[in-house]
């Protein structure tokens, strides 16, 4: 008898996406597609259960157990460091993590840098790991208005198709780390339902391989 498994997908395009590699797998819940609010939709059939997350949320639902399984992006794993199983890269939702400042911006190196970003963690390691002074600016959101108004020298955002920086005359400077989506498991439901989550994790994988050969 095959145990449940309650998979968190984060709401939005990649969702849907990482939702249709699932259903691609043998694990769908046809109601899932349905233009409804709902949140939870299962398949008792096939052992599946799904919720629909905030994306940044996904990780807090499966350290603590809510949910055995989810797809969290890169970003989130690095600035909050959850103590969850990372198994899988699905190399989708691809982008980086980087430092923009406005084009004429030039450092100087003496100066403690003001960081604008929602990442605070993951700014201070790389400039810890730069041995430079900082200030880090918390904001939720606009980065990018920061550094144009003044608020800060630079900040440390995630840049996708790099239009969001073009249309507000900046530019990456560094690039601290490269995002992609992960398959991400509760190390409690990784122990108790190893096979399940196994069975999920070598059918994205195969997805995930089939894919990467279509694109050669
Ligand atoms: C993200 C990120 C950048 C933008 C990058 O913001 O923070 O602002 O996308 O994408 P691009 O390189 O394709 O332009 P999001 O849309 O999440 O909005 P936010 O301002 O609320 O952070």
């Amino acid at each position: 008898m095959s145990k449940m498994i309650n998979v968190a997908l984060p709401k939005g395009r990649l969702g849907k996406k990482v939702y249709d590699m699932f259903e691609a797998a043998g694990y769908e819940c046809p109601e899932i597609r349905e233009d409804n609010r709902k949140l939870i939709f299962e398949n008792q059939e096939k052992g599946i259960r799904y919720f629909w997350v905030k994306p940044s949320d996904v990780t807090i639902y499966v350290e603590r157990g809510a949910a055995d399984v989810g797809i969290a992006g890169k970003d989130i794993l690095l600035e909050y460091e959850p103590d969850v199983y990372e198994l899988l890269d699905l190399e989708m939702g691809k982008c980086r993590m980087a430092v923009a400042a406005p084009r004429d911006y030039r450092d100087n190196p003496e100066r403690t840098l003001h960081v604008a970003t929602k990442f605070p963690n993951i700014a201070r390691d790389y400039y810890a790991r730069e041995n430079r002074d900082i200030d880090i600016i918390n904001l939720h959101g606009s980065i990018e208005l920061a550094p144009v108004v003044g608020l800060s020298d630079v900040i440390v955002d995630i840049v996708e198709t790099g239009k969001t920086l073009k249309e507000n005359d900046l530019e990456v400077f560094e690039t601290v780390a490269p995002i992609s989506a992960r398959f991400i498991a509760n190390k409690a439901s990784f122990r108790f339902k190893t096979k399940e989550i196994e069975a999920i994790q070598s059918a994205l994988s195969a997805s995930v391989a089939a894919r990467r050969g279509g694109r050669k």
